[in-house]
């Protein structure tokens, strides 16, 4: 099930009933653990969530623990964040289960990308300027992927120099080096970016220049962050620069 990018109340109400009947709820690092706990207070809940650069369960030890409360007969939810489909090992644990004989129902929810998107208040997909939209991670091979590899090694910066629109995932960390890359790979120094930390709970958002965001300061508390490239953030820059939209609390502002 797809717990959406934070706020309980951004699930569906197919994953709220699922989640009334839950018996036992193996879910990832939510940011509002507690408010989604309400949602299911009589059920047990596990915390199996990866974290980057911070100790994770392994995969395998999750496949099994799912398969071991299917087996004892519970009532299982696994809570993913965002929508499980993006970005969310739902195959692994898909084929895990399919294997050993097990039914498994998909409750899509909304992902990062989305979410994202509405704090900004833009649309991904404007009429006339975007015809495409590329979710994308530098993470997938390794941490140092956006900073450390050569040009060759980095489909991922090539693949958003094609898409109209890009949304960068699992690269908030990383943002000083995708700029870099994305630069690199040819990209305009003004292209706008919107950077989203925390969407939904808690939200800090801000566009900026790529330029800008390839010189560093600013900072961002501990919240999972997504950057948004393309010409779909333009109007939002502009406004910005003539101070009739605001940007919401980055510590140091830039761009
Ligand atoms: C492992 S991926 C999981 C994505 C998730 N399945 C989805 O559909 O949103 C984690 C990344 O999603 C993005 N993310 C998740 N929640 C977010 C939020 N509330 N605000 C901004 N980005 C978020 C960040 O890029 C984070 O590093």
């Amino acid at each position: 099930m797809g717990a959406g990018p934070g706020h309980p109340d951004l699930i569906t109400i197919a994953g709220l009933r699922a989640l009334q009947q839950a018996e036992v709820v193996l879910h990832d690092a939510l940011i509002d653990l507690a408010g989604f706990q309400t949602l299911a207070p009589s059920a047990c809940w596990i915390a199996v969530g990866k974290r980057s650069a911070r100790p994770s369960p392994h995969q395998g030890f999750i496949n099994r623990l799912l398969l071991s409360h299917v087996r004892r007969g519970s009532k299982v939810v696994r809570l993913k964040g965002g929508d499980a489909a993006v970005f969310g090992r739902l195959g692994e644990e898909i084929a895990a289960l399919e294997e050993a004989g097990v039914r498994v129902r998909i409750i899509p929810g909304v992902t990062a990308a989305s979410a994202a998107a509405a704090e900004l208040a833009i649309s991904l997909t404007q009429r006339a300027v975007a015809r495409s939209v590329t979710f994308i991670t530098p993470a997938s091979a390794g941490p140092q992927a956006a900073t450390g590899q050569r040009r060759a090694a980095r489909p991922w910066a090539q693949a958003a120099v094609h898409a109209d629109t890009t949304v960068l995932y699992m690269a908030g960390r990383e943002r000083v080096g995708v700029a870099k890359a994305l630069l690199e790979e040819g990209l305009h120094p003004e292209t706008p970016v919107g950077i989203v930390a925390g969407a939904s709970l808690d939200t800090q958002a801000m566009v900026t220049t790529l330029s800008a965001m390839a010189l560093g300061g600013v900072e961002f508390s501990d919240q999972p962050v997504c950057l948004l490239v393309g010409e779909v953030l333009r109007a939002r820059l502009e406004a910005q620069r003539a101070g009739t939209c605001g940007q919401r609390a980055p510590s140091v502002g830039a761009g």
